[in-house]
């Protein structure tokens, strides 16, 4: 799976669907704002299904809007009839503690069948507690993680170890890439997925050294062409 790209921009996402280089789109409200949506769920809707349909069979997370029980059944259910391949982030626990979160998360993908990637998540014992619930998907925050002081790549490690002994199956998806050099280190540490921002990509893909091999190649290319 490795490389998901963490947009809301349909164009940046067609680019790198044309290059190959990504297996599936995570969205959160925050960089939908980001990325200029304006126009409420109408907006998050038209965005969804065109990322869905831009990147099938790969998934698209897509973050419910309100942290009310009932609301987020709803939304939830509504995402996931938007594409076949959008599943619905859930975050770990409510803006202040509140617990139903887990209970929302267990009943969306045990009795609506609904794939859940559970989110916002700051230690391997959240994911493994979501994992158990049910979610397909935890999403674990490794920039901010490492911002609070401690090393997400051991994070990584402790929780590779323990869902694989446990035989769960949940992927595991760092975020809040702030690095480069986190992509490789992350995906090292046992992640199954890291994502990324389209700069960051970007910033994988280029580097200054090959543009300069690459335009001493086209200079000398020319030049063995001097006699024609
Ligand atoms: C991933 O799924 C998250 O939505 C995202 O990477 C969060 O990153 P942030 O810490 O930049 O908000």
């Amino acid at each position: 799976m490795a490389i998901f790209l963490d947009t809301g921009n349909v164009q940046e996402v067609e680019k790198y669907m044309k290059m190959g280089v990504i297996r599936g789109v995570t969205t959160n409200p925050t960089i939908l704002l980001k990325d200029g949506v304006k126009g409420g769920k109408e907006e998050i809707k038209e965005i969804s299904i065109q990322i869905a349909k831009l990147i099938y069979p790969y998934p698209l997370s897509v973050e419910v809007t309100s942290n009310d029980y009932r609301e987020m059944i709803v939304e939830a259910e509504e995402y996931s009839k938007w594409a076949e391949n959008i599943n619905v982030k859930i975050t770990i626990h409510g803006p202040n503690g509140e617990m139903d979160n887990l209970v929302v998360i267990h009943e969306l993908a045990t009795k609506y069948k609904i794939q859940i990637n559970a989110t916002a998540m700051m230690s391997a014992q959240q994911c493994l507690l979501a994992a158990m619930s049910g979610a397909t998907y935890v999403s674990l925050f490794g920039g901010r993680v490492n911002n609070m002081g401690y090393n997400c790549s051991l994070e990584i490690k402790k929780l590779r170890t323990v869902l694989d002994s446990l035989e769960l199956k949940a992927k595991i998806i760092i975020g809040s890439t702030r690095e480069i050099l986190n992509v490789m280190e992350w995906l090292e540490a046992g992640a199954d997925i890291v994502t990324v921002v389209p700069d960051i990509l970007k910033g994988m893909i280029i580097h200054p050294y090959t543009k300069e091999t690459v335009q001493m190649f086209l200079k000398d290319a020319a030049e063995t062409n001097k006699r024609s």
